[in-house]
Protein backbone atom coordinates (compact mmCIF):
# COMPACT_ATOMS: atom_id res chain seq x y z
CA UNK A 1 0.00 0.00 0.00
CA UNK A 2 1.55 2.82 -0.70
CA UNK A 3 1.17 5.85 2.04
CA UNK A 4 2.27 9.75 1.91
CA UNK A 5 4.32 10.75 5.21
CA UNK A 6 6.24 13.79 5.74
CA UNK A 7 9.71 13.35 5.21
CA UNK A 8 10.22 14.21 9.13
CA UNK A 9 8.54 10.47 9.68
CA UNK A 10 10.93 8.89 7.82
CA UNK A 11 12.46 5.46 9.38
CA UNK A 12 14.92 3.22 8.44
CA UNK A 13 13.60 -0.39 6.77
CA UNK A 14 10.93 2.19 5.39
CA UNK A 15 10.51 1.29 1.38
CA UNK A 16 10.41 4.65 -0.49
CA UNK A 17 8.76 4.97 -4.01
CA UNK A 18 8.94 8.44 -4.18
CA UNK A 19 10.80 11.51 -2.94
CA UNK A 20 8.45 14.30 -3.49
CA UNK A 21 11.41 17.08 -5.19
CA UNK A 22 12.88 17.65 -8.63
CA UNK A 23 16.72 16.76 -7.21
CA UNK A 24 17.93 14.27 -10.00
CA UNK A 25 20.03 12.54 -6.89
CA UNK A 26 16.64 10.66 -6.22
CA UNK A 27 15.11 10.79 -10.10
CA UNK A 28 13.00 7.74 -10.34
CA UNK A 29 14.55 5.88 -7.96
CA UNK A 30 12.65 3.14 -5.62
CA UNK A 31 14.59 2.23 -2.66
CA UNK A 32 14.46 0.32 0.38
CA UNK A 33 16.01 3.04 3.01
CA UNK A 34 18.43 1.67 5.00
CA UNK A 35 21.99 3.81 4.86
CA UNK A 36 22.67 7.40 6.56
CA UNK A 37 23.06 8.66 3.30
CA UNK A 38 20.08 8.38 1.76
CA UNK A 39 18.11 9.45 5.09
CA UNK A 40 20.25 12.63 5.39
CA UNK A 41 19.40 13.14 1.47
CA UNK A 42 16.02 13.32 1.75
CA UNK A 43 16.11 15.19 4.76
CA UNK A 44 17.73 17.78 3.34
CA UNK A 45 16.39 17.71 0.16
CA UNK A 46 13.15 20.52 -0.91
CA UNK A 47 10.94 17.36 -0.60
CA UNK A 48 7.96 17.78 1.73
CA UNK A 49 6.53 14.44 1.41
CA UNK A 50 7.88 11.20 0.55
CA UNK A 51 5.68 8.25 -0.89
CA UNK A 52 6.30 5.03 1.16
CA UNK A 53 5.41 1.22 0.14
CA UNK A 54 4.42 -0.42 3.20
CA UNK A 55 3.71 -3.52 1.87
CA UNK A 56 7.59 -4.10 1.14
CA UNK A 57 8.71 -1.79 3.88
CA UNK A 58 9.75 -3.86 6.69
CA UNK A 59 9.10 -0.93 9.23
CA UNK A 60 5.76 0.45 8.83
CA UNK A 61 3.90 3.12 11.35
CA UNK A 62 0.92 1.36 13.36
CA UNK A 63 -2.07 1.92 15.24
CA UNK A 64 -0.98 5.83 14.18
CA UNK A 65 2.01 5.68 16.61
CA UNK A 66 6.19 5.35 14.86
CA UNK A 67 8.73 4.10 16.47
CA UNK A 68 10.85 6.74 18.41
CA UNK A 69 13.90 7.88 16.68
CA UNK A 70 17.47 6.29 17.52
CA UNK A 71 20.17 8.48 19.41
CA UNK A 72 22.26 7.91 15.38
CA UNK A 73 19.02 9.18 13.56
CA UNK A 74 18.38 12.11 16.05
CA UNK A 75 21.64 12.63 15.35
CA UNK A 76 21.50 12.59 11.66
CA UNK A 77 18.50 14.66 11.54
CA UNK A 78 19.56 17.20 13.64
CA UNK A 79 22.62 17.55 11.59
CA UNK A 80 20.50 17.59 8.48
CA UNK A 81 18.55 20.76 10.07
CA UNK A 82 21.71 22.58 10.59
CA UNK A 83 23.28 21.91 7.53
CA UNK A 84 20.29 23.62 6.44
CA UNK A 85 20.38 26.49 8.67
CA UNK A 86 23.67 27.51 8.43
CA UNK A 87 23.02 27.31 4.84
CA UNK A 88 20.11 29.80 4.85
CA UNK A 89 21.64 31.62 7.26
CA UNK A 90 24.75 32.25 5.42
CA UNK A 91 22.40 33.54 1.66
CA UNK A 92 20.98 35.78 4.09
CA UNK A 93 23.98 37.43 5.83
CA UNK A 94 25.64 37.89 2.34
CA UNK A 95 22.44 39.20 1.12
CA UNK A 96 22.66 41.57 4.03
CA UNK A 97 25.84 42.83 2.94
CA UNK A 98 25.45 43.12 -1.01
CA UNK A 99 22.41 45.07 -0.18
CA UNK A 100 20.00 42.99 -1.44
CA UNK A 101 16.38 42.32 0.25
CA UNK A 102 16.15 40.28 3.59
CA UNK A 103 14.12 37.08 3.23
CA UNK A 104 12.81 37.05 6.88
CA UNK A 105 10.97 34.08 6.04
CA UNK A 106 13.91 31.96 5.42
CA UNK A 107 15.36 33.18 8.50
CA UNK A 108 12.16 32.50 10.40
CA UNK A 109 12.47 29.11 9.49
CA UNK A 110 15.75 29.05 11.18
CA UNK A 111 14.34 30.71 14.78
CA UNK A 112 11.60 28.46 14.58
CA UNK A 113 13.90 24.87 14.15
CA UNK A 114 15.89 26.57 16.75
CA UNK A 115 13.21 27.53 19.25
CA UNK A 116 11.10 24.42 18.75
CA UNK A 117 13.96 22.05 19.29
CA UNK A 118 13.79 19.99 22.28
CA UNK A 119 16.59 20.10 24.54
CA UNK A 120 18.32 16.95 23.35
CA UNK A 121 18.22 18.49 19.70
CA UNK A 122 19.30 21.57 20.87
CA UNK A 123 22.32 19.97 22.17
CA UNK A 124 23.32 17.64 19.33
CA UNK A 125 22.92 20.88 17.69
CA UNK A 126 25.80 22.65 19.90
CA UNK A 127 28.03 19.95 19.63
CA UNK A 128 27.76 19.90 15.86
CA UNK A 129 28.30 23.55 15.59
CA UNK A 130 31.73 23.17 17.70
CA UNK A 131 33.44 21.17 14.97
CA UNK A 132 33.09 24.11 12.60
CA UNK A 133 35.16 24.79 9.04
CA UNK A 134 37.20 27.66 8.89
CA UNK A 135 35.47 28.77 6.11
CA UNK A 136 31.89 28.44 7.67
CA UNK A 137 33.29 29.21 11.18
CA UNK A 138 31.73 32.31 11.01
CA UNK A 139 28.17 31.46 10.04
CA UNK A 140 28.28 28.35 12.50
CA UNK A 141 29.50 30.67 15.59
CA UNK A 142 26.44 33.01 14.73
CA UNK A 143 23.72 30.24 14.62
CA UNK A 144 25.45 28.72 17.54
CA UNK A 145 25.03 32.39 19.71
CA UNK A 146 21.64 32.05 18.37
CA UNK A 147 21.58 29.06 19.93
CA UNK A 148 22.50 29.45 22.88
CA UNK A 149 20.70 32.74 23.26
CA UNK A 150 17.52 30.79 22.44
CA UNK A 151 18.19 28.22 25.14
CA UNK A 152 19.25 30.85 27.92
CA UNK A 153 16.09 33.20 26.82
CA UNK A 154 13.99 29.84 27.99
CA UNK A 155 15.89 29.47 30.97
CA UNK A 156 15.32 32.41 31.94
CA UNK A 157 11.70 32.16 31.34
CA UNK A 158 11.12 35.24 28.82
CA UNK A 159 8.51 35.22 26.59
CA UNK A 160 8.06 33.67 23.41
CA UNK A 161 8.94 36.22 21.07
CA UNK A 162 11.53 37.56 23.15
CA UNK A 163 13.19 34.21 22.90
CA UNK A 164 12.75 34.44 19.21
CA UNK A 165 14.22 37.76 18.85
CA UNK A 166 17.15 36.60 21.12
CA UNK A 167 17.51 33.38 18.41
CA UNK A 168 17.79 36.15 15.68
CA UNK A 169 19.91 38.86 17.25
CA UNK A 170 22.45 36.07 18.14
CA UNK A 171 22.25 35.16 14.37
CA UNK A 172 22.78 38.69 13.00
CA UNK A 173 24.84 39.87 15.60
CA UNK A 174 28.30 39.62 13.99
CA UNK A 175 27.63 40.49 10.62
CA UNK A 176 29.47 43.60 10.46
CA UNK A 177 32.58 41.49 10.00
CA UNK A 178 31.40 40.02 6.63
CA UNK A 179 32.58 43.70 5.53
CA UNK A 180 36.13 42.90 6.09
CA UNK A 181 38.61 40.99 5.10
CA UNK A 182 39.34 37.79 5.55
CA UNK A 183 43.09 38.41 6.20
CA UNK A 184 41.84 40.04 9.32
CA UNK A 185 39.27 38.14 10.01
CA UNK A 186 41.56 34.84 10.04
CA UNK A 187 44.95 36.51 11.12
CA UNK A 188 46.91 33.86 13.03
CA UNK A 189 49.04 36.63 14.82
CA UNK A 190 48.83 39.76 16.47
CA UNK A 191 46.45 42.52 14.53
CA UNK A 192 48.46 45.91 13.87
CA UNK A 193 46.69 48.90 15.67
CA UNK A 194 45.07 49.41 12.13
CA UNK A 195 43.63 45.97 11.79
CA UNK A 196 42.39 45.71 15.38
CA UNK A 197 40.45 48.83 14.86
CA UNK A 198 38.81 47.73 11.81
CA UNK A 199 38.22 44.51 13.45
CA UNK A 200 36.61 46.40 16.65
CA UNK A 201 34.14 48.75 13.85
CA UNK A 202 32.07 45.56 13.04
CA UNK A 203 29.21 46.18 15.94
CA UNK A 204 28.95 49.82 13.81
CA UNK A 205 29.04 48.19 10.36
CA UNK A 206 26.21 45.51 11.54
CA UNK A 207 24.00 48.06 12.77
CA UNK A 208 24.63 49.89 9.91
CA UNK A 209 23.23 47.13 7.35
CA UNK A 210 20.64 46.10 9.58
CA UNK A 211 19.01 49.56 10.45
CA UNK A 212 18.29 49.65 6.36
CA UNK A 213 15.74 46.63 6.68
CA UNK A 214 12.67 48.12 8.50
CA UNK A 215 11.54 44.27 9.27
CA UNK A 216 14.17 43.78 12.14
CA UNK A 217 13.21 44.25 15.29
CA UNK A 218 15.07 47.33 17.83
CA UNK A 219 15.99 44.73 20.54
CA UNK A 220 18.36 43.17 17.37
CA UNK A 221 19.66 46.44 16.40
CA UNK A 222 20.38 47.25 19.74
CA UNK A 223 22.64 43.44 20.22
CA UNK A 224 24.33 43.68 17.49
CA UNK A 225 25.80 46.99 17.87
CA UNK A 226 26.50 46.75 21.77
CA UNK A 227 27.40 43.33 22.19
CA UNK A 228 31.07 43.78 22.91
CA UNK A 229 29.97 45.90 25.81
CA UNK A 230 31.34 44.84 29.50
CA UNK A 231 30.05 46.12 32.37
CA UNK A 232 32.68 47.75 33.83
CA UNK A 233 32.19 50.07 30.74
CA UNK A 234 35.85 48.90 29.05
CA UNK A 235 34.07 47.42 26.12
CA UNK A 236 32.82 49.00 22.46
CA UNK A 237 31.59 51.09 21.02
CA UNK A 238 29.64 53.30 23.31
CA UNK A 239 31.77 52.39 26.78
CA UNK A 240 28.55 51.52 28.64
CA UNK A 241 27.99 50.18 31.84
CA UNK A 242 26.20 48.65 34.68
CA UNK A 243 22.63 49.05 34.67
CA UNK A 244 22.84 50.71 30.54
CA UNK A 245 23.76 47.35 29.48
CA UNK A 246 20.23 45.94 29.03
CA UNK A 247 19.43 42.34 29.47
CA UNK A 248 19.22 40.88 25.91
CA UNK A 249 22.67 42.79 25.47
CA UNK A 250 23.99 40.59 28.58
CA UNK A 251 22.37 37.73 27.16
CA UNK A 252 24.27 38.21 24.21
CA UNK A 253 27.86 39.27 25.73
CA UNK A 254 27.77 36.06 27.88
CA UNK A 255 26.55 33.46 24.61
CA UNK A 256 29.13 35.06 22.12
CA UNK A 257 32.22 35.09 24.65
CA UNK A 258 30.96 31.35 25.47
CA UNK A 259 30.91 30.08 22.24
CA UNK A 260 34.45 31.41 21.36
CA UNK A 261 35.76 29.79 24.25
CA UNK A 262 34.57 26.50 24.00
CA UNK A 263 35.42 26.37 20.51
CA UNK A 264 38.60 24.68 19.11
CA UNK A 265 40.68 27.21 17.26
CA UNK A 266 44.20 27.54 16.23
CA UNK A 267 46.27 28.45 18.99
CA UNK A 268 43.30 29.15 21.56
CA UNK A 269 43.16 25.90 22.45
CA UNK A 270 40.00 23.98 23.31
CA UNK A 271 38.60 25.12 26.90
CA UNK A 272 35.88 23.08 28.01
CA UNK A 273 32.45 23.98 29.23
CA UNK A 274 33.56 24.14 33.23
CA UNK A 275 36.57 25.98 32.23
CA UNK A 276 35.24 29.00 29.94
CA UNK A 277 31.75 29.12 32.81
CA UNK A 278 34.73 29.61 35.87
CA UNK A 279 36.91 31.93 33.41
CA UNK A 280 34.10 33.93 32.45
CA UNK A 281 32.25 33.90 36.34
CA UNK A 282 36.12 35.23 38.19
CA UNK A 283 35.64 38.27 35.44
CA UNK A 284 32.01 39.82 37.37
CA UNK A 285 33.32 43.67 36.18
CA UNK A 286 32.91 41.95 31.94
CA UNK A 287 29.97 39.47 32.35
CA UNK A 288 26.54 39.16 34.56
CA UNK A 289 27.59 36.54 36.98
CA UNK A 290 23.95 35.36 37.26
CA UNK A 291 24.06 34.52 33.45
CA UNK A 292 27.01 32.49 33.31
CA UNK A 293 25.46 30.37 35.73
CA UNK A 294 22.40 30.05 34.33
CA UNK A 295 23.91 29.45 30.85
CA UNK A 296 26.56 26.84 32.70
CA UNK A 297 24.08 24.99 34.08
CA UNK A 298 21.83 24.79 30.46
CA UNK A 299 25.04 22.81 29.05
CA UNK A 300 26.40 19.61 29.45
CA UNK A 301 30.20 19.07 29.12
FE1 LIG B 1 31.33 40.36 17.56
Amino acid sequence: MLTRIPKAEIRRGMFVEAVECSAAAFGKRRFLLDSRNDYVAILESPAEFVVINTTIGSEVIHHGGKPPLTRAEKRAEAAARLTRSVRALKAELINIVVGGNLDMEQLTQVVEDIAQADDETSSLYFDITRFRKKDEALFQHSLAVGILMGKLGTALELDTETVAQLVLAGMLHDVGKLTLSKNILQKQGPLTAVERKLLRSHPQRGHYLLKRHAVIPGEVLDVCLHHHEALDGSGYPSGKSGPDIGQLVRIATVCDAFDKLTTARPGKGDRAVADATSWMFEREHLYDRKLVLRLGALIDD
